[in-house]
This record gives structure tokens, sequence and C-alpha cells, in this order.
């Protein structure tokens, strides 16, 4: 009973703390049983002494690095503190720590959205030949996942009862057919929808239907919806309520359906979704198929900065997600180029660099090429299939990798991974070759009395061990990745 009444509590905990104590931390995490699990704790206080009671077995408190860590064996709720001492004034946050393989994501998607290069032409056709492609050129095999449609997909109207219709001239067979076909080769089947009574592009949304919906739904099989905010109140409250009446429709039918937050991170998605049920959440506006696409368009540049203070939000079942690739687009999205004009797309490099930092960063990642343009390459598909890359976007621990270093010319990060090495990229914002050095005493990770073994993930090429620093060319807009292991 005291158990019941105590799980209780946990469940309807306030979803934000009233008093600033200035940490900034994820209050709400995930981990699978027996997976090492990591979570960092930051304080806007450059004094505070931050501590941890009540830790479960298994977990411990990493003092020198401000982190919990360590393996949780037996899958539960779980709760600990974090404490924060200031001029001997000691302030509490509660955190919730369910360990569970029955996550809804337990790994961040890789997959296929329609919206940059289909828009309103999604169709049967168009969805069943993605699954036919991931499978026929290795993107599958690699680990690519999940098939997803984007806005459009729906009829004009609803059916008169209110459930949810699609276009019955693009899905003449209606959705459940197109889900059968996904699933029958091995992958997941999503799709999109609205927190307000339209979508973006002004087809009905779920707003007030959010239960008819999640029913149909999981009717139709669907794994996946992205949920898009256009049309709804600005205000962060209400964005909260209304994604939790989505999250908890979805948690009340019969088959898991995963909840991916899209606001665009106007709101801070990262401070509560998770409390809202969701999986992932959108850190920026729409991702365009350019290196930098100021005023008013995501570039990889405008990714980097959306995404590099966050990382201590994102973990397992939590994903910050930094928006579709451009990889195979070429300058021929429909509006993944519109902010752009005269975008001919991005070098080589440049994709190759999104797809680095989104396997650094273990952002969801979602292709967008038309399948029926074919624009994928074969040094599009060498980018897209490199394992080495792969295993650090779908590391167990989650983990988003931290900012060590950033210049005009230099951006830096470190990623923990799940069996103790780190990855580390360097990526050149300059025009021109230059060179970079990691120093080891800017990167907590490391012990700078060891020596670690390291590897060119793009190459895959063993480099000599490497102690307290090293250096590497990098070309203009390109990404150098290394992986370093005891
Ligand atoms: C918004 C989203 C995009 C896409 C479109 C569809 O702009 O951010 O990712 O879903 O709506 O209309």
């Amino acid at each position: 009973m005291k158990g019941l009444i105590y799980t209780l509590l946990l469940l309807f905990m306030p979803l934000v703390a009233s008093a600033d104590n200035g940490l900034r931390c994820a209050k709400n995490v995930f981990s699978q049983p027996n997976v090492r699990f990591m979570h960092k704790i930051k304080s806007i206080h450059s004094d505070a002494v931050i501590g941890v009671k009540g830790l479960p077995n298994g977990l411990q408190w990493n003092a020198r690095r401000n982190l919990v860590e360590g393996k949780v064996k037996t899958p539960g709720i779980y709760t600990y503190s974090i404490t924060s001492t200031i001029k001997g004034q000691v302030s509490e946050e509660q955190i919730r720590l369910t360990v569970s393989d029955k996550l809804a994501m337990p790994l961040p998607f890789m997959g296929w959205l329609s919206w940059n290069s289909v828009e309103g032409d999604v169709s049967e056709a168009i969805v069943k030949s993605v699954a036919d492609m991931f499978r026929a050129n290795g993107l599958y095999q690699a680990g690519w996942n999940t098939v997803m449609m984007d806005d459009l997909w729906q009829a004009r109207k609803r059916a008169d009862d209110g459930k949810p219709l699609p276009d019955p001239k693009r899905f003449p067979n209606g959705l459940r057919t197109v889900a059968d076909y996904v699933h029958a080769k091995g992958m997941k089947f999503g799709l999109y929808t609205d927190a307000a009574n339209k979508t973006c592009a002004g087809a009905f949304g779920s707003y007030g239907y959010e239960q008819i919906d999640a029913e149909q739904y999981a009717q139709w099989d669907v794994d996946i919806v992205k949920c898009d905010y256009c049309h709804a109140p600005t205000e962060q409250d209400t964005a909260i309520v209304r994604y939790r009446r989505l999250g908890d429709a979805f948690k009340a039918v019969a088959r898991p359906i995963t909840l991916y937050i899209c606001e665009w991170g106007d709101r801070k998605p990262w401070l509560w979704g998770a409390e809202a049920g969701g999986s992932c959440w959108r850190v920026s506006a729409d991702v365009r198929d350019r290196w930098t696409c100021e005023p008013g368009g995501t570039g990889v540049v405008e990714s980097i900065k959306a995404m590099k203070d966050i990382a201590q939000y994102s973990g397992v079942n939590r994903f910050n997600d930094a928006d579709m690739l451009c990889t195979g687009l070429h300058g021929k999205g429909k509006s993944s180029n519109d902010l752009c004009f005269g975008s001919p797309g991005m070098t080589q490099d440049e994709y190759a660099t999104q797809f680095a930092l989104w396997c650094m960063w273990s952002s969801p990642m979602a292709l967008s090429f038309d399948p029926r343009a074919n624009t994928l390459t074969k040094e599009d598909l060498k980018i897209l299939t490199n394992r080495h890359l792969i295993a650090l976007n779908q590391d167990r621990m989650g983990q988003q990798a931290d900012l060590i270093s950033e210049t005009d010319s230099l951006v830096m990060f470190a990623k923990d991974l799940e069996n103790g090495d780190v990855a580390l990229s360097v990526t050149n914002m300059s025009g021109k070759l230059l060179e970079a050095t990691f120093d080891f005493t800017q990167i907590p990770a490391f012990d700078t009395n060891k020596r670690y073994q390291c590897r060119d993930l793009w190459t895959g090429e063993k480099l000599s061990a490497v102690k307290q620093s090293f250096a590497t060319k990098v070309r203009p807009h390109a990404t150098r990745m290394f992986r370093l292991s005891e």
C-alpha cells in the first residue's frame, strides 16, 4: 500500500519545480536494465557544490564530473535527489529514474520523413517505395528503421463520426495496409498530426480528438506520431497541457505509440517533454539544405547553436531532435530549399558534417529525400551507412555530446559512450584548411595521465595511441571524428 501511495505521488509530481535552485538537469530520466546510465548535472551558480542523496543500488556519484553513473539491474521506478549547496544553503531536486526494457524510444530513431521533398504528394506508393529503398540500398541493414509520413497524408476532413481519415486517392487501401507493408519490411511506421485544430499545412489536427485519434492510430498499427504545434497558443503551460493530453491518449490505447513533440524548441521542450509523455522533441525551426541559412532558417550552423547548450537534458527516451537530415537532397527538396533561394544544397563535406553531428548528439535522424527522384548518390550512402558513426548515434547510454570548445573557426564536442570510450568531433566552420588540437585538460571524460587508443571514425583506421592532446587537420566545413578507448 505504502509503495502504491508513493508511486501515485511520484506520478503526480509537479511538472516544474516552483523555486529556481539554479540546477540545470533532466528531472525525468530513463535507462534500460543492466545498461550503463549517465545523468549530467549543471548549475548556473559557479560556487554551487553539487551532491546526491538516495541513489539506487548500482549507481554512483562522480563528484569530479558532477554526474550520476552506473547500471541498475532491476526494472522499476526509482528516485534520488540532487543537492546544491551555496554558502551553506542547501536546496534539492527530486529525480525520477525509470529503468525498463520496454521504453518507447531506448535509441533515437533512424528513419525517413516525407515533408522536405514530398510534401502533399505523400502516398501509399511513396511510403512503400521508401521501405523498399531502405532494404535495397543497404540503409535498413545499417540501422535505418522507421518510415514516417509528415503533414498532408490526411483527407480534407474527418469522417462523420470524427475519426481521422487518410486522403482516399493517395491511400486507396487505407493506412493499415501501408503499416503492414512497412512492418513486413522490419521497420516502424509513423504519421503526423498537430496539437491544434489544424496542422501547419492546413489539414485537420488532433486538438479535442486526442482519444479518437489515438484509438484509430492504434488500429492502423502506427508506432510513432510526430505532433506539430502550428495554430496553437504560444504559452509553455498550454503546450504542456496539450502534449500531455496526446501523451496520455497514446498511453491509454492497446498499442504502444511514441509521442514525438515538434514545437521547434520555442518553449524549451527539453524541460517538460518527458513529463508530457514525449520521447523526443525538436529543438529548432525547420532545417534547410544549407550550411547557414540566416535570417529565418536553420542551416548546419544554426543547428549547432540550437543543440550545443542543452546536452544535459538529452538521454535515453528523451532525445533532443535536431530535425531532418538533408543528405541526398542536393538542393532538390521543396520546403527544405525555399528559404535559401538559389540554394544548390550542400557540399559532400557539409552533408557529412550534418550526419556526424547528429550522431555525436544522439539526435533522432530522418532522411528526407524524394524516392521518385532517386537523388541519393553512392557518396551519400557511404556517409549514411558508416557503421562507426551510427554506433555513436545508437549508443545505448544515449548521451548527447558536450560542447568542449568553440571559436569562430572550430567547434569541438565530446561524447561519453556506454563502454567507457569517448568520441570526439571537430568541425571547421571556416573557409580554409585548419589544424585543430584536442586538449585533454578541457575534456573531463579523460584522465590526463592515461594513454588512449584512437580510431578515425570516417576511415575506420586505427591511429597511434594518444596522451594529453592530439592534433588533426580538418577541411573547410568538414568534421573529423575519433573514438578513444583505454
Ligand atoms: C512544420 C514542421 C515541419 C513539417 C511541416 C509540415 O513546419 O516543423 O517539420 O512537419 O510543419 O507542415
